[in-house]
């Protein structure tokens, strides 16, 4: 009790940082043997029990913001916390601010039916192999008609991004229907640990700064390319960005 009053007043103080205790839940703990410093076996413990939405209700709905956040990101690993109820807390969240959300989704072999609790969210980014999960096809169809089912399906209010690893981007807007292939920077040797995350990452910062879709798209794509240019889990700074626009542009 103690540990959530602090949190929920770091929040208060505007402070976008925190972690909500759950009760009862394991800490995810990642063993790693290695051999002459090289992993040869991990060992991953989770607990992927269905969170509880009342656990987290009570600080959701007390989140105060000093500026309004413009974006807020579903980051989907089908580990129990993202689940119908504790969304829906989400995107009421979204409503009452006015706030974006775009969804990484991870759709679930043994559940498809979990992924349409992102029905009606703003953005949707899944790679080209969960676009084709979502849309029941494979990649030998069409990237159209994959985009087309997949929106059938979710129903994104702004865009449907499919990230298509060293093969860039397709933008689907649902404002004109329009779709736009975005190619990817070329990189050599790409180390593509964190990819789809620094390309999420990169895609809601420039919505929330007012970017239109067409230039987060190209922003994420250009993020990302930096971010596999370079060894192991990488960080993207701003003038590498930066550079990098003025390169390609
Ligand atoms: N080899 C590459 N060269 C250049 N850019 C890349 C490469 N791989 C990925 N990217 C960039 O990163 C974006 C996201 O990559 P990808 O489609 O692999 O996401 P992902 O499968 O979700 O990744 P992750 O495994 O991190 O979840 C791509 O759309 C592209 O812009
Ligand atoms: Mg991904």
């Amino acid at each position: 009790m103690q540990d959530n009053l602090r949190i929920e007043s770091r929040f208060e103080s505007g402070e976008l940082s925190g972690i909500i205790p759950i009760k009862n839940r394991k800490t995810t703990v990642k063993r790693r043997i290695g051999i002459d410093g090289k992993t040869v076996l991990r060992e991953d413990s989770e607990d992927h029990d269905v969170v509880d939405a009342t656990c987290i209700e009570n600080h959701v709905n007390r989140l105060k913001f000093n500026e309004k956040p413009g974006v807020l990101i579903f980051s989907d690993y089908d580990k129990g916390f993202l689940n119908q109820k504790t969304v829906e807390l989400f995107k009421d969240l979204c409503m009452r601010y006015d706030m974006k959300s775009i969804v990484d989704p991870k759709p679930s072999e043994e559940n498809l039916g979990r992924i349409d609790m992102f029905k009606g969210c703003y953005g949707i980014t899944p790679n080209i192999e969960e676009a084709c999960e979502i849309s029941g096809l494979t990649k030998l169809s069409k990237l159209e008609e994959i985009c087309g089912r997949c929106i059938d399906r979710l129903q994104p209010k702004g865009f449907l991004l499919i990230t298509l690893g060293g093969n860039g981007m397709f933008l689907h807007e649902m404002t004109d229907g329009s779709n736009t292939y975005i190619p990817a920077v070329k990189v050599k040797e790409p180390d593509i640990v964190g990819a789809g995350d620094t390309s999420i990452a990169a895609l809601s910062l420039a919505l929330a700064a007012g970017a239109t879709h067409y230039e987060a798209a190209m922003l994420a794509n250009y993020a990302a390319s930096i971010a596999v240019s370079k060894k192991g889990t990488a960080t993207v700074k701003r003038q590498e960005l930066i550079d990098m626009i003025k390169k390609m542009d």
